[in-house]
């Protein structure tokens, strides 16, 4: 028997794919234990707004019927910079300790759990991070919830642009998201058989000038010798002025036509694949289990197929890097096409 009565969930920062999935998790395993979840509503913001009625509702079994596939989050989600300030925080554990709560869940990237981590100082509460972001970035988790529906949407947008490049022979940079980190991009470029893959892996903005000619002289050689598309995908905040400028500096700098295309928010929506959907559910069951066994200030990840708890400091320590085998992959792939080979 639990002496858990009341957990409060938020999600936070940008949504991902699958934050629905988790949500009806929580309440479908906390109801099993006779335990509330209350929701609030936009992220941090109704933790730190002192008048927080109408920001916090108890999640029904109801409230959760129907919601697994769906994109989005129903409890909102937003950034709130007042959990940087001290004020901030204070209001935050004053409305947790006001409302009777015994743990808070934070569904969100690493930002969110920086918040998570500041308000331990404050509030006494079990402190549980389940990660949701499209970006794939937190450190010790193998997946993050969205990031395969993200993928999965830009493989089809970008499939979609293959074929109308085909038929027209043209050059198409595509900018996809991830914030500063290329998992996005480097899946989806290999997946979709682009031509080239620019990212933080393996560009950095010294090397702007240098780069602009190579990809200059590997795109005439590809026009010369075999008449199709070339699909360039990029990384967001990698080149400076992202797609739009990549592509007018190669007509500057080459006379080379490209057209961009900054794939943008549609990565964030649509309804999770089945893989989100288990890896949300996963996650929330075990965050509910994880706060009935006391646990405290922790991430609730993935490893090897198997779910474990990570120190938030831990989790937030270093940006995940993209597997070197992609990286290496790519670099393979590309040697072959700038050899004409293929
Ligand atoms: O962190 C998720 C993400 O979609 C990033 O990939 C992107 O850089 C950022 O959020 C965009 O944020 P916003 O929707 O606030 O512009």
């Amino acid at each position: 028997m639990t002496t858990i009565k009341r957990i409060a969930i938020l999600t936070s920062g940008g949504d991902a794919p699958g934050m629905n999935a988790a949500i009806r998790a929580v309440v479908l395993a906390a109801h099993h234990y006779h335990i509330d979840i209350i929701g609030f509503y936009h992220g941090y913001n109704s933790l730190v707004c002192a008048d927080n009625i109408n920001q916090a509702q108890l999640l029904t079994l109801g409230d959760v019927n129907n919601i697994i596939h769906r994109g989005g989050t129903i409890l909102k989600s937003a950034r709130c910079l007042q959990m940087e300030t001290e004020e901030g925080l204070k209001q935050a554990a004053k409305t947790l300790t006001s409302e009777n709560i015994d743990a808070l869940i934070v569904i969100g990237g690493d930002g969110s759990f920086h918040g998570l981590l500041a308000l331990k100082v404050h509030w006494q509460g079990q402190l549980i991070g389940i990660p949701g972001t499209i970006d794939n970035d937190l450190d010790s988790t193998d997946f993050t919830i969205g990031f395969a529906t993200a993928v999965n949407t830009a493989i089809e947008a970008i499939d979609k642009i293959r074929d109308t490049a085909d038929a027209f022979e043209r050059i198409f940079i595509v900018e996809l998201m991830g914030r500063h980190s290329g998992h996005i991009t480097f899946n989806v470029g290999i997946a979709c058989g682009a031509e080239q893959v620019l990212s933080f892996e393996n560009f950095s903005v010294e090397d702007k000038q240098t780069k602009l000619q190579q990809l200059a002289n590997e795109i005439k050689s590809a026009q010369e010798n075999r008449h199709s598309s070339y699909i360039i995908v990029i990384a967001e905040n990698l080149w400076p002025g992202g797609a739009i400028e990549l592509a007018k500096e190669l007509k500057q700098e080459a006379s080379i036509d490209c057209t961009a295309c900054v794939l943008g928010h549609i990565q964030r929506g649509g309804s999770p694949v089945p893989k989100d959907r288990l890896l949300a559910t996963k996650m929330g069951v075990a965050a509910i289990q994880a706060i009935i066994n006391g646990e405290t200030n922790i991430m609730i990840a993935e490893q090897h197929s198997a779910i474990c708890h990570i120190a938030l400091e831990q989790a937030v320590k270093h940006h995940k890097v993209v597997n070197q085998q992609l990286v290496d992959a790519q670099e393979n792939i590309l040697a072959l096409t700038a050899q004409n080979q293929y």
